[in-house]
């Protein structure tokens, strides 16, 4: 819950805006295991998704209300455009949340106005008051957002906020949609809104950006200092296009920098208090755990979650570090909740040992989650004789993946090498419960197991991604595999992780295979709306 004067607010949409980039699309269960994960984070408010869009996104803002949204727990907003229909949607749906917020939206610039919306500045303004005036009726918290802010018309969009505020919206929230400002711009911006808005200290002012430029952190950090107190971001940073601010970058340079940040918000120079609810030490895994769901991978060089933001390669740096820390780091590894990556556990290691070290993790298992994960534990620590932190995240991760169990890999057996024709053998079980079994040549061995999986499933589809990746050193290493294809129009991703790529490859194929699947469901069918 938000509370505490002088913080930052962070707003986090994963779950709405960072949901809307190709194959990142979730069902409910893993939107119900990222929305717990982030209220484990710390975030202040949740966006569950966008209600009126399909029935899949009611219900998942509907569930994510009810079990995350509880007395301690964070707001659960839903967004709604400027309509009745997608407002009274989005009220049903956050029903069961304790602390709920309507976050309602019309655009205000010109080129929206006039190709998008094809309405004058007048209908738009008469809108925007009426339905934060609905939204209102509804609940105490709502959120208005002029879209396109950054390339509207100031007097307007200040003309606009200011309604928006007399007509009940508790923050305002300034999109720069289409990631075009540069950071002076977009601090000048929020000045401007606090110079001329009469009402502004009536609302919080908040600030949504898309990366186009990669210039979005640096924008928000700008709004800060400029009047700022809600950050909408999303772990990892992604979303439509080159996406979203990103969580972990904007709450890490809040934190390192606090004595930088502290006088724009009123506090003394070296106030130690945080300048957000955040717990760093939940961003790592929040971050591998929205990787693994919606296989949008993680750059090795992304700052703070990417492989290698902690690693030193020069001499020099290697030398330096290790004589003190502070020589080449600016932040410590565990803040970000990286452990050292001890070995801990093997083969004959218990089941209360393995619950205990998930616990000490920070994974928060049902009994029926942690057998799954000690029966896969075991596979692997028969084949691996040393499970490491990263072993056991992969492990969890791998498990609580929701994938609709649909098709099954029960046996892949392959033949391959040089003067080979790369030939593989595939069972799976099918939804009827039926074994089938086929075989096929390809390329190499992935190519010859999707083929066969091919005549065993059936719908036609195009990889787009494949990528392997190592979970640890060692030449025992479990392997992730990522892949994402295509159907029609639609992305659907898959992810697996075993010590035989091949098998992991099996297994990430039948997993986006199964997503594909169950899209193909009639309930799934309906079109769906998207900001
Ligand atoms: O980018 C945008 O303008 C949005 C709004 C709906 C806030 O996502
Ligand atoms: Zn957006």
């Amino acid at each position: 819950m938000i509370n505490k004067a002088e913080q930052i607010i962070i707003f986090d949409t994963t779950l709405r805006d960072g949901e809307q980039c190709p194959g990142a699309t979730l069902n409910i269960d893993e939107k119900l295991a990222i929305a717990k994960q982030l209220s484990r984070l710390g975030v202040d408010v949740i966006e569950a998704g966008f209600a009126f869009a399909s029935p899949g996104d009611f219900q998942a803002v509907q569930k994510i209300a009810q079990l995350v949204g509880t007395e301690d727990g964070p707001v659960i907003c839903s967004l709604a455009r400027a309509i009745k229909a997608d407002i009274a949607a989005a009220a049903e749906a956050l029903k069961p949340a304790v602390h709920g917020r309507i976050h309602t939206f019309i655009s205000t610039s010109d080129i929206h106005l006039e190709y998008q919306l094809r309405k004058s500045r007048a209908e738009v303004l008469a809108i925007a008051e009426e339905m934060v005036a609905y939204a209102k009726s509804f609940m105490a918290d709502v959120e208005f957002s002029p879209m396109d802010a950054a390339r509207s018309d100031p007097q307007f969009l200040y003309e606009v906020l200011e309604r928006a505020i007399a007509a009940g919206a508790t923050t305002v929230n300034i999109p720069d949609t289409v990631g075009y400002m540069t950071p002076s711009e977009f601090g000048g911006m929020i000045k401007g809104i606090k110079d001329h808005v009469p009402n502004i200290d009536q609302a919080i002012i908040s600030v949504h950006g898309h990366n186009d430029l990669g210039l979005a952190v640096a924008n928000f950090l700008e709004a800060v200092k400029n009047g700022a107190t809600q950050l909408e971001c999303t772990i990892n940073g992604i979303g439509e296009r080159a996406g979203n601010a990103s969580l972990e970058e904007l709450v890490m340079a809040l934190h390192v920098r606090r004595q930088y940040f502290n006088p724009f918000l009123g506090r003394p120079v070296d106030s130690e208090a945080p300048l957000t609810n955040i717990d760093t030490r939940q961003i790592y895994k929040t971050s591998r755990l929205v990787s693994n769901l919606t296989g949008m991978l993680v750059q090795p060089n992304k700052a703070i979650v990417g492989a290698n933001a902690f690693a030193h390669e020069s001499g020099i740096h290697q030398d330096g570090v290790l004589k003190n820390k502070l020589t080449y780091e600016i932040m410590d590894a565990q803040l970000i909740g990286l452990t050292d990556n001890h070995i801990i556990l093997g083969k004959h290691s218990g089941r209360n040992a393995f619950r205990s070290r998930l616990t000490e993790l920070g994974f928060e298992l049902s009994e029926t989650e942690l057998n799954k994960a000690f029966v896969r534990f075991k596979d692997v620590a028969d084949k691996k004789k040393e499970i490491s932190d990263r072993d056991l995240e992969a492990i969890v991760n791998d498990e609580i993946q929701q994938t609709p169990d649909l098709f099954r890999v029960e046996l892949v057996q392959i033949s391959c090498g040089n003067n080979a024709c790369p030939t593989a053998t595939v069972t799976l079980r099918t939804p009827d419960g039926e074994e089938l079994t086929d075989a096929a040549i390809g390329t190499g061995p992935v190519d010859a197991v999707y083929k066969a999986i091919n005549r065993v499933v059936n719908v036609p589809n195009e990889l787009i991604e494949f990528s392997v990746q190592s979970v640890t050193e060692g030449i025992d290493a479990l392997g992730e595999v990522t892949i994402r294809l295509r159907h029609d129009s639609r992305v659907f991703s898959g992810h697996a992780a075993n010590t035989d790529i091949i098998v992991a490859s099996a297994q990430a194929y039948v997993n986006a295979l199964n997503r594909l699947y169950a899209s193909l469901q009639p309930q799934d069918k309906q079109e769906e709306v998207t900001a």
